[in-house]
């Protein structure tokens, strides 16, 4: 179903995106993978092999943004998987500066993305973004976080309507093995983890089936698919 399908991935050169780049080779689509590091992409292509195109953006950059697209030229779906640093602190302790620079990254670019990109999607394609477990959970040192996924779930589903029959739908991971754990992170997800049904942080392949699943499914939209490992208690 995704074979020859253009596929354009940003934040695909690491992490959840890379995932969803290699599933979505496997499937036969056309991908591109992009973020700021051309470097980074470049060691990500290699690595994936199969011809995969590498593109520059800065998400936070309005211009950066439109020229990406100039470039890139239509695609059937387009993924953002992007992640600043995030602050971790508490809500008292965290400075507003930081805060507004995460959001500024994780939701304004998405949104930026999403704004700019549209015109770019094919008219049965899709744009799929990703929040994260803290929308609909509550973690100490997670405020910032939880603030943006849920804003980033609200916009998904506000746009669907507008932007229809391009669907637009987020996955929502839960604590996920991404590389490199810092000593202090393995040991904190650890513990977030132990409460969960399947008592383990999720794979990026297990996050990537989502994407896969979204990109696939013509019937989908304004949908947030969770993949949590069962966060529900
Ligand atoms: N990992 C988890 O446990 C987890 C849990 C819940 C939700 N999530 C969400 O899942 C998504 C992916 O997370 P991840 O851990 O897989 O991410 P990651 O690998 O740390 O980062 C993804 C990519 O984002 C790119 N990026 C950062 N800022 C950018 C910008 N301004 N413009 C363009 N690209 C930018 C980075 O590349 P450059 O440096 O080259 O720009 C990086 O390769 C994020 O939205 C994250 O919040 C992750």
């Amino acid at each position: 179903m995704l074979k020859n399908k253009k596929i354009v991935i940003v934040g695909g050169g690491s992490g959840i995106g890379y995932a969803v780049a290699q599933q979505a080779l496997e499937a036969g689509a056309q991908v591109i993978i992009a973020s700021r590091s051309r470097q980074k992409l470049s060691a990500a292509a290699k690595q994936l092999g199969g011809g995969v195109q590498t593109e520059v953006v800065d998400a936070t950059n309005d211009e950066s943004v439109a020229d990406f697209f100039r470039r890139v030229g239509h695609s059937d779906h387009l993924a953002v998987t992007i992640k600043p640093p995030l602050p971790a602190g508490r809500f008292l302790e965290n400075e507003v500066d930081a805060v507004m620079a995460a959001f500024d990254a994780k939701f304004w670019g998405q949104y930026r993305l999403a704004k700019q990109g549209a015109q770019y999607v094919r008219q049965n394609g899709s744009i799929t973004f990703t929040s994260g477990i803290a929308s609909r959970r509550s973690y100490p040192g997670y405020s910032a976080v939880s603030a943006m996924n849920a804003a980033t779930e609200a916009l998904t589903k506000a746009i669907a309507i507008e932007l229809a029959p391009i669907r637009v739908n987020t996955v929502c991971p839960g604590f996920v093995n991404t590389e490199p754990p810092t000593p202090g992170r393995a040991q904190h997800v650890k513990t977030l983890v132990s409460t969960l049904p399947m008592n383990r942080p999720g794979m990026t392949s297990e996050i990537a089936d989502a994407y896969l699943y979204l990109f696939s499914n013509s019937y989908s939209t304004g949908a947030v698919v969770v993949v949590d490992g069962g966060a529900i208690c």
